[in-house]
């Protein structure tokens, strides 16, 4: 599935050794190699073969359902910067380069600045965590996300009494994300949480799914998985992120502010303006189930929204 063999590969995807070395290099400092479950075949490593990540897992924050099969969760995406439609970004997101990689810390915060993603990964260590992922367009996934939360790096950049949400923002590289050129959205793609949603123990940074790498389609090499609101909220690729005392704005609240609002929380109780939200279709499965609320993690963060009125802040 996603092993290739060496007779599969072609000339064309066979890695120049400098990128060979600084991806060792990335192997390395994030633990892998050490742990000895990195298979790194010279040449192969950014050929379209994903390397295996080690993590444990962490049964007592996943779902006990089954997972979407990875053909699945690979095949069929929303990443915007690719295209509009579903099948695009499998094809068009596999020339993104996802390495080097930096995030820069800005804001309300004392320890601010450009941070490599090897540097950061090194401090974390990485779990799998099976979570439900829920479409405001109304289809789910069950998803083996590997990654770490938010909060333990959040908290090493000491956030300051200002810093009320987080502000996240996606890569926009025109030259090689295609989707740039139309202006369905406001580019660059942007999120926000609340700081207490961002230092929830749920939420969390992904850096790999079943095992792997994430591809580049689900948001390599860094993406962001809250899995209680709609999936738009869980912004792929990211490059920024600022500590903030405003709420911040996000695309799709930009975009359309009827429609899409901060809080995004999955709730079958709150209509989109142009469908019910009360049932969704779990890849896979050909009826339709009934949506949970708050994608059933309700037991974990309904004490969030406590007080506050879901219809007005959907
Ligand atoms: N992040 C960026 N940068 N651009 C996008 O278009 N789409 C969002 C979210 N993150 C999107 C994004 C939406 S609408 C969904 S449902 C999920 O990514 C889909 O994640 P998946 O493709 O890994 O299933």
């Amino acid at each position: 599935m996603l092993i290739k063999t060496p007779a599969d590969i072609k000339a064309s995807e066979i890695t120049d050794r400098s990128v060979y070395l600084q991806r060792r290099q990335f192997l390395h400092t994030a633990g892998l190699l050490g742990a000895g479950l990195a298979v790194s075949l010279p040449g192969l490593a950014l050929a379209g073969v994903r390397q295996k990540l080690a993590f444990s897992k962490n049964r007592a924050f996943s779902t006990s359902e089954e997972p979407t099969e990875p053909g699945k969760i690979t095949a069929y995406n929303n990443f915007y910067e690719f295209g509009t439609d579903k099948y695009s970004p499998a094809k068009l997101a596999q020339k993104l380069t996802t390495r080097p990689w930096s995030v820069t810390i800005a804001g309300e915060a004392e320890k601010t600045g450009v941070f490599d993603l090897e540097d950061i990964l090194r401090k974390q260590p990485l779990e799998e965590r099976i979570y439900r992922l829920r479409c405001v367009e109304g289809w789910s996934m069950v998803i083996p996300w590997v990654g770490f939360p938010l909060g333990d790096l959040l908290k090493t950049f000491s956030p300051t009494s200002k810093a009320k949400y987080v502000e996240f923002t996606t890569l926009a590289r025109p030259s090689e994300m295609p989707g740039l050129s139309r202006r369905v959205l406001d580019w660059p793609y942007v999120e926000g949480l609340r700081i207490d949603e961002a230092m929830h123990p749920l939420t969390l940074l992904a850096v790999g799914l079943y095992g792997e790498e994430l591809p580049n389609q689900n948001g390599a090499p860094l993406r962001l998985v809250v899995p209680w609101t709609y999936g738009f909220k869980s912004i792929k690729s990211i490059v920024k992120i600022r500590f903030t005392e405003q709420q911040p704005l996000s695309s799709w609240s930009r975009a359309n502010s009827r429609e899409y609002g901060f809080y995004s929380n999955v709730n079958p109780e709150v209509a989109h303006p142009r469908w019910s939200q009360k049932r969704e279709r779990r890849i896979g499965e050909f009826l339709k189930r009934r949506t949970l609320m708050f994608n059933g993690y309700a037991e974990q963060v309904a004490s969030l929204y406590s007080g506050m009125d879901l219809k007005k802040y959907f």
